[in-house]
């Protein structure tokens, strides 16, 4: 083949580490009855009235899904008191991260936010060949008066994810409001709240409301966490309806399948079993942490659905010595963060599995 070569922005990205499939680990260990606690999923699933949804909608996948996401979308401003042109959806929240992008960024412009966090912001940021700027978390958390402190006349885009990955830790309503009022005038904060519905503390923002009042946010939801849709890739932004207009130009025509659509909608009608997906994340939470606590290993205080713990020494091969046991959890490598792990909260029967593997790793 003759020499062809990615432009250089495309030729700088990394691709994306997922954490190990189950299917993955059981060909290469030759083990089967494998734990998962690596990609924050749920452990219980979708609401059955999204599974039926989505067996509605399989009888008519030979049609081309509607390009605007209409059912899902007059369910979902309903659902959050927001117009229906505020709305945007993507394959996934990771699509409407690279849409934002594609958009609003180009080489030229900063991006800032925290380290370590979610990966797909310096995706974002260098596929349009961007500069990033990262501040250090404090004490596991977004130190959002540090991010301010590095805005200046090109930064354009601030990443917060709230709660954090892979921390699990959450900025409240006065911090946010702060890093809102020093946000440059030509900055667009994206508020990433993959995990919103996880959270139990009071303090929270309403950040629907800082797009309500006008403010330059756009806050970022997911149907792939308490939901339990990972697999169907719906993710979706409320945002100024010139924002949405914006990524309506750069969006691929069909960018949410026709199943992922109506299985999401479905969803929205099941608030017993976002309810159920809470309460069993609250106890698991509740188990690993008091369990850490005895081992003596330090862990961040998390609202999500995973914790994130530090044991103190290389966790590659605490990680690796859990996978032969049948237990996957993702290690703090990759986040910069080599002594620690993040590990998804499982069923009961998963959490207590983890933790009996851990200790006979640890010894
Ligand atoms: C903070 C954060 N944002 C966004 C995503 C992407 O979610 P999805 O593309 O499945 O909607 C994730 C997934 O793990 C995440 O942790």
């Amino acid at each position: 083949m003759a020499r062809i070569t990615a432009n250089e922005n495309v030729a700088r990205l990394v691709p994306y580490v997922a954490g190990k499939p189950i299917e993955e680990v059981e060909r290469e260990l030759g083990i089967t009855d494998i734990v998962k606690l690596a990609s924050n999923e749920s452990p219980i699933g979708p609401s059955p009235l999204a599974l039926e949804a989505a067996q509605t909608a399989l009888q008519n996948i030979r049609m081309y899904p509607e390009g605007s996401c209409y059912v899902l979308r007059s369910k979902l401003a309903e659902h959050l008191g927001v117009p229906e042109n505020m709305l945007m959806f993507g394959n996934g929240s990771d699509d409407l991260l690279h849409n934002l992008g594609l958009s609003f960024l180009q080489s030229t412009d900063e991006v800032v936010t925290g380290a370590p966090t979610f990966s797909q912001y310096r995706a974002a940021c260098n596929l349009a060949g961007a500069t990033m700027r990262e501040a250090p978390l404090r004490n596991y958390t977004f130190d959002l008066d540090a991010l301010a402190d590095l805005f200046n006349e090109k930064t354009r885009m601030v990443f917060v994810a709230n709660p954090n990955n892979p921390t699990g830790t959450m900025n409240t309503a006065a911090e946010v409001e702060r890093l809102l009022d020093r946000l440059p005038e030509r900055a667009l904060l994206i508020l990433d709240e993959a995990y919103y519905e996880y959270v139990e503390s009071g303090d929270y923002p309403d950040s629907i409301q800082y797009v309500r009042d006008g403010r330059n946010v756009v806050v970022l939801r997911t149907f792939s966490k308490i939901y339990a849709l990972a697999g169907l890739r719906v993710g979706y932004g409320i945002a100024d309806p010139a924002i949405v207009r914006y990524i309506d130009q750069v969006r691929e025509p069909f960018n949410v399948n026709s199943v992922a659509q109506y299985a999401a909608a479905a969803s929205l009608d099941d608030p017993g079993q976002v309810k159920r997906n809470r309460e069993i994340t609250h106890a698991g939470k509740e188990l690993l942490a008091a369990a850490f606590e005895q081992m003596g290993l330090d862990c961040a205080p998390s609202q999500a659905n995973f914790v994130f713990v530090d044991f103190g020494r290389d966790s590659m091969q605490i990680c690796d010595d859990l996978m032969r046991r049948g237990v996957i959890i993702r290690p703090g490598k990759p986040f910069g963060t080599p002594t620690c792990a993040r590990v998804t909260i499982g069923t009961q029967e998963e959490n207590e599995r983890f933790l009996r593997a851990l200790k006979e790793v640890l010894g």
